[in-house]
C-alpha cells in the first residue's frame, strides 16, 4: 500500500503515527499518512520560521513559481481529479472540475504577488504636517498555518497558500485527514516549480491534536481555516491577538419570487446547487424562500430535478452525486431528517440512506427551529418554505445565526436592491443562487460564517502588514 509522508523543511518525513486513507464510495483502504506529533509539528514551524528569514524571492520570483505550480497542476489534472474523487467521493466531472478551479486560483494568487502595493498618505490635508509625506508598504506576517477542509481540497487549499506565498509569508499546511492525498500532490507541484525548502511544509493529523500544537506556536502569525463553526470558535479563542481567517458554515437561502420567467428552471438550479457536491458545500442551497403564488409548481419542480439527479459510479462523467464524506456524516443527517419530520415536517422526495449516500431530499412544512432549516445540514437536502411579502422572505432569511452568501430570483429592480441592501450576508447573488461562487471574489460571512474575506487579491490584504513610512523631508 502507498505510504504518503509529510513534507517538512523541503524533505518527505515520516511521523508519529500512521492513518489509513478510504476511498469513499467502496470503502476500501487506498494509501495510509504518515501523521505528526509534537516534534513533527515543532518542525514544520522551526522550518517555516527559518525560511521566512532566509529565503529572498522577490515579487517577481513569487509569481514565477506559483505560475509554475499552476502549470504543473494542469498537466497533472487527471492524476490530481482521480486522487480527489477517491479520497473525497467526488464525481470525476466535479472533481475535474475542482482542479480546473485551482489552476485559476493559483494563477489570480501569482499575479497579486505583483500587485502588491500600499498607498500615499496624504498628511497635508491636516494641519500641522509640516514638511512630511508619507506612504504604506505591505509586509509579509510570517509564519502562516493554512488549516483546509474535507469538501473542496484542493481549491480551498489553493485559496489559502497561493496568497500566503504570494504575499512572501512561509506556510505550515494541516489538510483534513479525510482528503490528505491531494494535499501531497500539491506540494509535490510547488516543489517541483522551484519553491525553496521550508516555506511550504504539510503536516498530517487527525481530531485536534495537531491544531493544538499549532495555536500553541506563537511563531505562527495567521491562521486561515476553512470549516466547522465550534472548530472556528475554539481557533479564534485560542490565537489570541494573532490575525485569523475564518470560512466557516452556513445554511444558505434563496429566495424566489414570484415574478420569475420560468419556475422550473429556477427550481432546477436551486435543487442542483442543494446536491452537487452532495450536499457538502459551506454555500450549498438549504433554504428556499419561494413566493406563495409559485409555491407548489416549484415544489413539484424541485422534486423532479431531485429525482433525476444521478448517482453512481464517481468514474462515470454522467454521476452528479456521490456518498458523503462518511457513513457517520450520513447518520447525522438521517437522524436530522427524520427528527424533523416527527416534528411535522413533510419529505416530498428521498430521505434515504444506503452506506454514505444519502439520496438528494425536498423537504417541506418545517419550522425555523428544526435543525435542517437552522443547522448547517451540509448534506444534500434543502427546504422549501411560502412567503407572503419580500419583507417577510428577508425576515425568514436573516434569522439564523448564518450569513455567507444568499440568492435572489426576481425581475424587480426594486425586489433585488430590497434584498441586496437587506440581507445579512457577505455576498447577495442576484438572478442565480447562493451557491455561486466564481475564485476572484470576495468570499466570506458575517456572523457565525467567519470573518475575513477569501480570494487572492482580498486575502493577500489580510496575509500582509500594512507599514506606514514618514519621511521628514526637511532633513
Ligand atoms: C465552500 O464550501 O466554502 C467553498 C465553496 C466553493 O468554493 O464553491
Amino acid at each position: 500500500m502507498k505510504t504518503v509522508e509529510m513534507l517538512i523543511d523541503g524533505v518527505r518525513v515520516a511521523g508519529e503515527g500512521t492513518l489509513p486513507v478510504y476511498h469513499k464510495a467502496t470503502g476500501e483502504v487506498i494509501a495510509e499518512i504518515c501523521t505528526a506529533g509534537e516534534k513533527e509539528v515543532r518542525a514544520a514551524v522551526d522550518a517555516a520560521e527559518r525560511a521566512f528569514h532566509t529565503v529572498e524571492l522577490s515579487p517577481y520570483e513569487r509569481y514565477e513559481i506559483i505560475m509554475r505550480a499552476a502549470n504543473l497542476m494542469r498537466e497533472r489534472r487527471e492524476e490530481f481529479a482521480e486522487a480527489l474523487s477517491a479520497e473525497a467521493g467526488k464525481p470525476i466531472r466535479d472533481a475535474r472540475g475542482e482542479i480546473d478551479r485551482s489552476y485559476q486560483t493559483l494563477i489570480l494568487s501569482a499575479e497579486e504577488a505583483k500587485r502588491l502595493r500600499g498607498q500615499t498618505v496624504p498628511l497635508a490635508g491636516a494641519p500641522g504636517c509640516g514638511n512630511r509625506m508619507a506612504f504604506t508598504i505591505r509586509r509579509p506576517l510570517g509564519v502562516v498555518c493554512a488549516i483546509t477542509p474535507f469538501n473542496f481540497p484542493v481549491n480551498l487549499a489553493a485559496h489559502k497558500i497561493g496568497p500566503a506565498l504570494a504575499a512572501g509569508n512561509t506556510v505550515v499546511y494541516k489538510p483534513a485527514s479525510a482528503t490528505p492525498l491531494t494535499a501531497s500532490l500539491l506540494c509535490d507541484v510547488f516543489v517541483e516549480a522551484g519553491l525553496p525548502a521550508g516555506c511550504l511544509n504539510l503536516v498530517y493529523g487527525a481530531g485536534s491534536a495537531v491544531g493544538r500544537l499549532l495555536t500553541a506556536d506563537e511563531r505562527i502569525r495567521m491562521f486561515s481555516f476553512t470549516g466547522s463553526v465550534p472548530v472556528g470558535k475554539a481557533l479564534h479563542e485560542a490565537v489570541g491577538f494573532r490575525r485569523i481567517s475564518l470560512e466557516l458554515g452556513s445554511n444558505s437561502a434563496n429566495i424566489v419570487h414570484e415574478d420569475v420567467d420560468d419556475v422550473a428552471w429556477v427550481a432546477e438550479h436551486c435543487a442542483r446547487h442543494a446536491f452537487v457536491n452532495a450536499g457538502q458545500v459551506c454555500i450549498s442551497c438549504q433554504r428556499v424562500y419561494a413566493a406563495r403564488s409559485i409555491y407548489e409548481a416549484f415544489c413539484r419542480a424541485a422534486v423532479t430535478a431531485a429525482e433525476d439527479f444521478r448517482s453512481g459510479d464517481l468514474m462515470d462523467v454522467h454521476t452528479q452525486i456521490g456518498p458523503m464524506i462518511s457513513v457517520r456524516e450520513a447518520k447525522r443527517i438521517e437522524a436530522w431528517v427524520h427528527e424533523a419530520e416527527a416534528a411535522g415536517a413533510r419529505v416530498l422526495t428521498g430521505g434515504t440512506r444506503r452506506g454514505a449516500f444519502y439520496a438528494p431530499t425536498v423537504l417541506t412544512d418545517v419550522t425555523p427551529e428544526m435543525k435542517v432549516v437552522s443547522e448547517e445540514t451540509f448534506a444534500p437536502v434543502f427546504s422549501i418554505i411560502p412567503y407572503d411579502t419580500i419583507e417577510e422572505a428577508v425576515r425568514m432569511a436573516n434569522d439564523t445565526r448564518y450569513g455567507l452568501q444568499a440568492g435572489v430570483f426576481t425581475r424587480s429592480l426594486a425586489v433585488a436592491n430590497y434584498c441586496a441592501e437587506n440581507l445579512e450576508v457577505g455576498g447577495v447573488i442576484i438572478g442565480d443562487g447562493a451557491t455561486f461562487r466564481m475564485d476572484n471574489m470576495p468570499y466570506g460571512g458575517v456572523k457565525d460564517s467567519g470573518v475575513g474575506r477569501e480570494g487572492p487579491a482580498y486575502a493577500i490584504r489580510e496575509l500582509t502588514e500594512e507599514k506606514l513610512i514618514v519621511l521628514n523631508v526637511e532633513g
